[in-house]
């Protein structure tokens, strides 16, 4: 497995490859970021990982400064996982000068989470972007874990005719049912404990909407009030289409219900697709 930090040296050591599946990561790995790469090495001959913490998708108040970086340990796990190549650039060899060239997203970026994270969908689609020409892969793996990264990083590759297949993986969960995330390193014991009331705040929604309760509103109400008794500071519960994004209406058979709260200072998120006979 090749370690690489810069763009000259990851374009020539890529050159020569037949094809390219590509994982971008902020890094502090774990199973979920692995099972992407188990995916990608079905797809591709060669498997490149970034892990880059990209600043451009962070907030002044957000976490940018105490995200996890383990590179060290990120890399012994490619590794084990059969990855090719790791890019690790630094932010001087991503953003040598001022990023003044963006990309204005469509409205849902500014919706769910980019209500809340102004300018936060605008700088993943720019890396990414930028990330998909340098390593021009064939295809590309992008967890469901955040649906609507996937669901705009969708939209980036139709809208702008990015010869790239976008694949979606499963959100892996710990045995709770809490989503593995870098972010749940932040937990102290006791909020780990009860993190995955987010969750199940979710697959509560699941069964009634399955059951076939259509109140949607109210639905969305009664899983914050209890989100909000059992101590969270939720930020949306949404039940949406799964294909536009947009507020499902009564009459929609492929739902997604998004969730994003805080416990303490961590912010998590998570959602469950789901299909229901109409
Ligand atoms: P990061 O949060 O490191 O996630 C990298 C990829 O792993 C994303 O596609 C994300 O959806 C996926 N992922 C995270 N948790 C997962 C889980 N529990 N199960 C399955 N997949 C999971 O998302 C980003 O980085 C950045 O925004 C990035 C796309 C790299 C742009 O900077």
């Amino acid at each position: 497995m090749q370690i690489i930090q810069t763009v000259l040296e990851l374009r020539n050591c890529l050159k020569n490859q037949a094809s390219i599946a590509f994982v971008p990561t902020m890094g502090n790995l774990h199973a979920g970021h692995i099972h992407l790469v188990e995916i990608a090495k079905r797809h591709a001959e060669c498997v490149v990982v970034s892990i880059f913490v990209n600043p451009l998708q962070f907030g002044q108040n957000e976490d940018l400064a105490t995200y996890p970086r383990t590179l060290e340990a990120d890399c012994e796990k490619l590794k084990t996982a059969g990855v090719n190549i790791v890019f690790a650039p630094s932010a001087d060899e991503m953003y040598p000068e001022a990023q003044t060239m963006t990309i204005i997203l469509p409205p849902i970026a500014n919706d769910l989470c980019g209500a809340s994270r102004p300018g936060h969908f605008a700088g993943v689609a720019t890396v990414v972007m930028k990330l998909f020409n340098i390593v021009q892969p064939n295809v590309a793996v992008f967890g469901k874990k955040d649906f609507q990264q996937l669901f705009i990083i969708r939209e980036l590759v139709k809208q702008f005719n990015l010869p790239i297949e976008i694949i979606a993986g499963d959100t892996l969960r710990e045995a709770s049912g809490l989503a593995l995330s870098s972010r749940n390193g932040y937990l102290t014991d006791t909020q780990r404990a009860v993190a995955s009331q987010l969750n199940s705040a979710l697959r509560s929604i699941v069964i009634s909407v399955k059951n076939g309760n259509k109140d949607f509103a109210q639905l969305q109400q009664q899983a914050i009030a209890l989100l909000k008794f059992q101590g969270w500071e939720v930020d949306y519960i949404s039940i949406r289409s799964s294909t536009t994004l947009n507020p499902a209406s009564i009459n929609e058979k492929n739902l997604v219900v998004l969730v994003a709260a805080k416990i303490g200072k961590t912010r998590l998120i998570d959602n469950i697709e789901f299909c229901i006979e109409t």
